[in-house]
Parts: C-alpha cells; structure tokens; sequence
C-alpha cells in the first residue's frame, strides 16, 4: 500500500513504519481504538478519493456521480440491515460531525439540551463548555447516581420536567454499564423531546445483537465507525422515518460539505462484515474479556466503577493503590500498555490528573487475547500500580508485557505486506 511513499518521501515512510512497530508491540487498551481489517485501510485510500460529491443519489450538485450512487445506495442498504434503522446517513465524517447534524436538524438557537455529564461519562460533543455547541444552544446535564455509579433515572426525569428540554441525549464515552433506552423514552414523551443516542462506543456491540439496540426507541442513533465497530475513521446516523428528509437536509448542506466517498466505500464493506460470524464472536467475546479484566482487578484491590462492566470499557478507581490515573496512565504507558487516565463519577481531581483509568479491550480481542491472558494483563498491572516509580521493576514488567503481545500479531505477513 506505501510501497510508492516508501521511495518519494522515506521520512514520511519511516514515521508509518514506526507507528506500526508501535501497536505491534503495546498492548493497545484506549477505549476507543480497534484495530481494523486491511480491507478498511484499502478503501480508506481507494480511487474515490479523486471524486467532489455533494447532495444524494439523484440529487447531486456535480456530475459524474452515477458510480458513487450505487455505492452510497449499497452502504444506506447494508446499514439500514445491520441494525433495522428506517433510515441512516452514512456521510457524518465522524461521530462528532454526526451529533451536529442532529442539532442542525432539530434545534434552533437556545434551545435546550439534556445530556450526561462529561465528567461522569458523558462526550464533548453533547454540550461540555470546552466545546463550540455550547455557545448555540443551552445545555443542562443529568448525573450518575452516588451509590450505583450509575444513571439516576429518577434524577434525570426530575430535570427533563424541570428544564423542558427539546432533545435529551444519551451515551457517552466512559460509561461501561447498559443504558435503559425505553426509560428515557418514556421521560422524552413525557416532556415532548427528541430522544437522541450516540452509541459512538457500543455500535459494534450493538450491531452483532450482544447489548441491545437503541434503534426501536430514539428518534435518532448517532456513531463513530472507529471505536467498537472497528471501521475506517468516519461516523453515520440514523433515524426514523418521519424525519428522514429533515435528516439528510441536517447532514448536507445542514453542518457538512462534500463527502468522504473512500471512508463510505469501507462503511459499505464494514457494514457487510459485520453481519458476518468473524465479527460477531469478536464482539461476543469482548464484554466476556471486560468482565474478567473487571473482577482480576478487584480481586487485586481496585475499586471497579459502579461494580462492573456489560461492554468493552473497564472504568478503575485507583485511589486504593495510592496513586492517581496520570500515575497509573504514564507508568503503564513506559511498560507498553496503553490506557487513558479517567475522571471517575464525583471525582475530586481534575481531567489532567484524576482518581481513575478507562480500559477499553476492543483491540486486545480483535488481536485475539482471551480470558487467561487478560488475566496475566491484570496480573502485570497490578505490579505496575505497586511499582509505578521503579523503573527496574516498570521494565521487567515491560519485558513481560511485550512478551505476552508478541504472541498475537497485530497483522499477518500477508496482511502487513498489503499494509506496508
Ligand atoms: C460518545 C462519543 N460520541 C462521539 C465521539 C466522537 O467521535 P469522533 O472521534 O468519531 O468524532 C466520541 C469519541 O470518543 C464518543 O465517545
């Protein structure tokens, strides 16, 4: 695939080369990342990228689009299958991009917002003050409950009567327990709003039927292709079918332009992919992998984040070992296991230090690792969390981790041949 960037710019060639050495060697545990079939990077590069196209099949704004139709027309096909949508956009850019087009399509300035807490869990997207939404529309956000860490429906249906917003948001990006969709639908009716779900995380888990689907309850499903669902580095949106038009208006020219036909044409083949057994008992597998992860590190003394897991996330307090999640993240990060440090819910530290590590085991599963290897990932763990200023220890345990990896390949050679 860069056999010709290996020749006209070798710096560039030797920067690619080394970020594969990277993955290859660390065990890749961030939530959001997967490690994607060679078919995803093909047609992330494929020849579409030549073509400017903007508007729908049958509708477009240049000529020369009969090809991209079919193709945008058998990845709305292959989507609509996958998870029984009356309808989907897959032009969004990302996840992010495909939140916006929601707002574009239902809100108007000012109007009001319910989304979960970016420091419990929630997404920049649905409304932090860091990000520029935040500035069009007004956002409340309800929490998670103390003791069960996690969503207080009854706190969330106080604030929808008391704020009256217009569209109540659900998902987030750190929360590893199932989400009750029909209970917030039924607080959306109450309270007349639109009932958004940003299964960004979950999509993969979603679409092979392990956790349920959010599609029969809200009125719109938005999702990254990246994190779960292991695609190209785009998102896509669905709805129902009243507001299909209104959608695709929101999407283009609503907050985008001109699409990314090479990441639609890997939506179309993930979306084909996905149906597939392969796929499948990857995402049966990997909430089975969360839940060991989960209960080694307990047994080993941290504190779990609301008791457990039904995804691919692991969110750790790690108070217990005396450290904080920067501590935990960068003494993890020199042995070769990559994490993120992690707000918990109620957390008295801020996002640049916090109590807490998220642990995604997406990557990991895909690779192949199992139970009895996760368990010797919270084995080494633990001993980093006893050791996070010795370096003498950190790289023997280094050793140990790089040991464990080398024996699932990232890629095959045949693989790395298309790759590289
Ligand atoms: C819940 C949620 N929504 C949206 C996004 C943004 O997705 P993207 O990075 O594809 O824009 C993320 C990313 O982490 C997320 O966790």
């Amino acid at each position: 695939m860069l056999n010709k960037t290996k020749v006209s710019d070798p710096k560039l060639y030797e920067i690619v080369e080394k970020e594969l050495k990277r993955q290859e060697s660390n065990i890749e545990m961030i939530a959001s990342e997967s490690t994607v079939p060679v078919e995803i990077m093909e047609l992330s590069g494929c020849i579409f990228t030549n073509k400017t196209l903007e508007g729908y099949p049958g509708k477009r704004f240049q000529a020369g689009s009969h090809v991209a139709d079919e193709l945008e027309i058998l990845a709305n096909e292959r989507g609509k299958e996958l998870y029984g949508c009356d309808h989907i956009n897959i032009q969004p850019y990302s996840g992010s991009t495909a939140n916006y087009a929601v707002y574009a399509t239902v809100l108007k300035k000012d109007d009001r917002v319910l989304s979960m807490r970016l420091d419990q869990g929630g997404h920049l997207s649905h409304g932090s003050k860091a990000n520029f939404m935040s500035r069009f529309f007004n956002f409340d956000h309800y929490s998670i409950d103390k003791e069960t860490e996690q969503i207080d429906y009854d706190g969330l249906e106080k604030k929808a009567e008391e704020f009256k917003p217009k569209l109540i948001i659900a998902g987030g990006s750190a929360y590893p327990r199932l989400i009750d969709f029909e209970r917030i639908r039924k607080i959306a009716d109450k309270v007349g709003a639109y009932f958004m779900v940003d299964m960004a995380h979950f999509s993969g888990l979603v679409a092979a039927e392990v956790i349920p689907s959010p599609v029969p309850y809200a009125d719109f499903v938005t999702s990254s292709t990246t994190k779960t669902l292991g695609g190209p580095r785009a998102g896509f949106v669905m709805c129902k079918k009243e507001f299909a038009d209104a959608l695709d208006h929101g999407v283009f020219p609503g907050s985008l332009g001109s699409m990314h036909l090479t990441t639609m044409a890997a939506k179309c083949w993930l979306f084909k992919y996905a149906q597939g057994e392969k796929f499948r008992s990857i995402m049966r597998q990997i909430p089975i992998n969360a839940k060991t992860l989960a209960s080694e590190l307990e047994n080993y003394g941290f504190r779990i984040v609301s008791g457990g897991t039904d995804t691919h996330i692991v969110l750790v307090d790690v108070r217990n070992k005396n450290i904080t999640g920067k501590d935990f993240d960068d003494a993890l990060d020199y042995v070769g296991i990559t994490v993120n440090k992690n707000q918990i819910p109620f957390d008295p530290l801020g996002p640049a230090v916090t109590s807490g590590v998220r642990i995604g085991l997406t990557s990991t599963t895909q690779r192949g690792l199992r139970e009895k290897e996760i368990k010797q990932i919270a084995s080494i763990m633990n001993r980093v969390a006893e050791n996070t200023k010795n370096k003498e220890e950190l790289s023997k345990l280094s050793k140990e981790a790089k040991e464990l990896i080398s024996k699932f390949p990232l890629y095959s050679d045949e693989d790395l041949k298309e790759i590289m």
